[in-house]
């Protein structure tokens, strides 16, 4: 298979048509339809074409929730979210964000703002997080967006020193700690945090498709194994800030029927604030699981 460090600039015969989506990463899938992305025939393609620009976009689709779960499926085991009160539109395997109500009007209320944090989707799990896929049933006029920043970027960007001091270190993920004692929203119950125990990950980590170096870090990360808690704690807000600088940053302004899918192995990913009182942003998201970093 074919990777260069310049992914985004080089075309391969794919029986599909691509336009990049920034100069940073991503391409949009512009004359295939979901039912045909998901035939075998095609399928391959669509995962390479993944593979080397890190997000994938679909526009104008029709998707219900069945053939969302169905097309996740085909990148690997869809995750069944420990944070059981977002399963959605019938099926566990969709995690539902909405800022509707039961009367279906704004609540003023962000479903989830521990999103709006630079993170890895399932990082805090021993096999981490290898695709997200989002789907806008309805997206907002403004703000809502969803920004993925490239982390094979963040590893060549870093000095010499910064890799020499960060090899072989390790991070421990907790989604106990991200979102009950940083966000302190909706805490994890005691069932959920016995469900989602703390995991260990290298830093700097080998993609394991593409070979590729990358950095693996973000919001789910508590402190550093070995290392002193508040010292290890200022290190990965340190490593943090230094590793999603703007112009690694492609910015994603949602539409509706808009289908996204992303690498959680090489980008990290925030959604943007927006008018939770007046505004509507109805997303579906699915998680696929992935391997252990090494
Ligand atoms: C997420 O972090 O998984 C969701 C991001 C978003 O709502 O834009």
């Amino acid at each position: 298979m074919l990777v260069t460090e310049n992914a985004s600039e080089h075309t391969r015969a794919w029986p599909f048509e691509t336009r990049p989506l920034s100069d940073v990463m991503g391409v949009e899938i512009t004359d295939i339809g979901m039912e045909t992305a998901l035939r075998p025939e095609f399928f391959p393609f669509v995962y390479e074409a993944f593979l080397d620009h890190q997000v994938l976009l679909f526009r104008d689709t029709d998707l219900s929730p069945e053939t969302q779960v169905a097309f996740a499926g085909c990148f690997g085991e869809v995750e069944i979210h420990v944070l059981d009160q977002y399963h959605g539109s019938g099926l566990p395997e969709i995690y539902l964000l909405s800022n509707l109500g039961a009367d279906g009007n704004p609540t003023g209320e962000h479903p989830d703002p521990g999103t709006m944090h630079w993170h890895t989707d399932l990082s805090w799990r021993p096999r981490t997080g290898l695709a997200t896929m989002m789907y806008a049933v309805e997206a907002p006029r403004e703000g809502g967006e969803t920004h993925l920043c490239d982390m094979y970027g963040a590893y060549q960007s870093l000095s010499e020193d910064w890799i020499g001091q960060l090899a072989g270190v390790k991070a421990i993920h907790n989604l106990d700690f991200s979102r009950t004692r940083r966000q302190g929203w909706e805490p994890l119950t005691d069932e959920q945090r016995a469900k989602a125990p703390p995991s260990t990950h290298p830093i700097l980590r080998t993609h394991p498709e593409t070979g590729r170096q990358t950095v693996f870090l973000g919001d789910h990360a508590e402190c550093i194994e070995g290392i002193e808690y508040d010292e290890g704690r200022s290190l990965v807000e340190e490593i943090n800030e230094l590793i999603a600088p703007e112009e690694l940053v492609y910015q994603h302004r949602w539409e509706q029927g808009d289908l996204i899918v992303w690498d959680n192995r090489c980008t990290m990913h925030r959604a943007t604030a927006y008018d939770t009182a007046n505004d509507r942003r109805v997303i579906r998201r699915c998680t696929v699981n992935g391997d252990a970093p090494f």
